[in-house]
């Protein structure tokens, strides 16, 4: 079936926001314990971190990482994982019904963030606690010496502010799940006083409220009014949460995952627009899509039934293939809304719903997810610009008719390479793909990876770690035409120099 994209240097959408490719390390399951840090492992550094995780974690290319959580932080007290190990209590987290050794807190996380020349994104509790202990956080994490808070930490081995820029206040406070759930007047003022204070310390620091955990959630679009209608002039983003699955066997929108995300993001930036106009603003809120993955929650109801115990394994999805197309498709959606979405966050990095798995003191691989998101953070850099795409739509139960094809252009002129992003969300069809490049039609393509496979239920295992890896493409450049064939359920990065 043809599909056709047609490029224009001057259509653009805005430059990328590399933010985008953040991540996510909460103290859940094995993504911390047995995850980024086992001092038992064979791998780990002086640090007690695994050099084998490390090392993919530089391969998949992340730019931020958000941290201690997710619903973690809303019952965490950040005093515990501070100061010398043997001191640090053993708690009980009941977010996850685990208990917590804070062998790992904030001063490792930090500095395992640095030495991966990783920028931090804090989260504060806003569940349980409220402005002291974040205010305190804050000052233990970014203060000069001289003051108790600062003095503590540099007790503790690092004198140097860690000059954390990004804070989140709070986590899901409006879902029911979360500790300290709060109605969004609740939160509001909350969330507003402990920006003021956060602001009092450092104006600059860019805070993060809270929005909603998914767009279903009954306060969707209402929550996003009545937070920033206080919050406004104090936080720069807020944040938009949202996993997807097959829902009952439902794979066509399953694919169209992206059509869910667009919506999502449309209605929180009118919602946006909406408060900043009714105050006389032009103040641009912009979205930190801090949550979002592939996640089979329906599998994870009966894990979260079980009683308090050791940390251990919890929502460790195994993915396959078509579940690497969806997060392509989900890569290309945030980077089309570059002019509006700031940051985003794969949640999570290691183990829980993550790119990499890990067998404790064994080896550590790349699920399929891994590969379409180190290929798109390695290759979109520089602007966005906004190609006009075409061809068959596909039916799907829950968006209705979307495109089967979908796609994003990213323009490197420092490197004068174009990158073309590129789904074929159509589970049956396969796309004859033209690409007109206008103004680019002297390039050649230096390169085209596929993520296709017969077997849309492989995925990588320790006995097959590449059972699902990239795979060149078949395409042909001639007379600034780019013609190819997008195989049924695929992603695809066409890279032309
Ligand atoms: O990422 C897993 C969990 O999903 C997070 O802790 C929470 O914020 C969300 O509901």
């Amino acid at each position: 079936v043809p599909a056709r994209i047609k490029l224009d240097p001057d259509f653009r959408v805005g430059p990328l926001n590399r933010r985008i490719f953040g991540s996510f390390v909460e103290h859940l399951g094995r993504c911390v314990y047995t995850g980024i840090y086992e001092p038992e492992h064979p791998t780990a550094d002086e640090y007690g971190f695994r050099a084998d995780v490390a090392e993919l974690v530089r391969e998949l290319g992340p730019t931020i990482i958000r941290y201690p959580g997710g619903n973690f932080v809303s019952n965490y007290k950040w005093e515990d994982g501070v100061g010398p190990r043997s001191e640090r209590p053993v708690r009980l987290d009941l977010a996850w019904k685990t208990i917590e050794t804070n062998q790992v807190g904030t001063d490792e996380f930090l500095q395992w963030c640095q030495r991966l020349d990783l920028e931090p994104m804090m989260a504060v509790n806003l569940g349980t606690r409220g402005i002291t202990e974040a205010s305190e956080l804050l000052q233990y994490c970014n203060a000069e010496g001289g003051i108790e808070l600062a003095d503590r930490r540099a007790k503790n081995g690092h004198a140097d502010p860690y000059d954390v820029r990004v804070w989140c206040l709070g986590n899901e406070m409006d879902g029911p799940w979360q500790m300290g759930f709060k109605t969004p007047e609740e939160y509001a003022r909350l969330a507003e006083e402990t920006a003021r204070a956060m602001k009092r310390f450092d104006e600059k620091l860019e805070l993060v409220a809270c929005g909603s955990s998914n767009r279903s959630m009954p306060t969707f679009g209402s929550w996003e009014r009545i937070v920033l209608d206080r919050c406004i002039d104090l936080v720069d983003h807020i944040s938009a949460h949202a996993y997807y699955e097959p829902i009952d066997g439902d794979h066509d929108s399953f694919l169209a995952s992206a059509e869910d995300m667009d919506r999502f993001i449309s209605s929180v930036v009118a919602t946006a627009d909406h408060v900043a106009a009714a105050r006389k603003s032009d103040k641009k809120i912009m979205i930190s899509f801090d949550e979002w993955n592939v996640w089979f929650q329906k599998r994870w109801e009966g894990e979260r039934k079980l009683e308090i115990r050791e940390t251990s394994a919890l929502i460790e999805d195994v993915y396959d293939v078509e579940d690497a197309v969806v997060i392509g498709s989900l890569l290309i959606e945030l980077i089309r809304h570059t002019d509006r979405v700031a940051i985003a966050c794969q949640a999570q990095l290691v183990n829980v719903i993550a790119p990499i798995l890990t067998a404790p003191g064994g080896v550590a691989w790349r699920q399929t997810i891994f590969h379409p998101f180190a290929l798109t953070a390695k290759y979109a850099h520089g602007v966005v610009l906004q190609p006009a795409v075409s061809g068959p739509g596909i039916d799907t139960q829950r968006y209705g008719e979307v495109g089967a094809l979908h796609a994003t252009t990213v323009w490197n002129a420092d490197a004068g390479e174009l990158v073309i992003f590129a789904a074929n969300r159509d589970r049956a069809r396969d796309l004859d793909l033209t690409v007109d490049l206008g103004a680019f039609a002297d390039l050649k393509i230096i390169e085209h990876l596929h993520i296709a496979d017969d077997e849309r239920r492989a995925y990588n295992s320790p006995e097959q770690p590449d059972r699902v890896v990239p795979k060149p493409g078949a395409s042909t450049l001639n007379d600034g035409r780019l013609t190819g064939v997008l195989p049924a359920a695929s992603w695809h990065c066409i890279r032309i120099a």
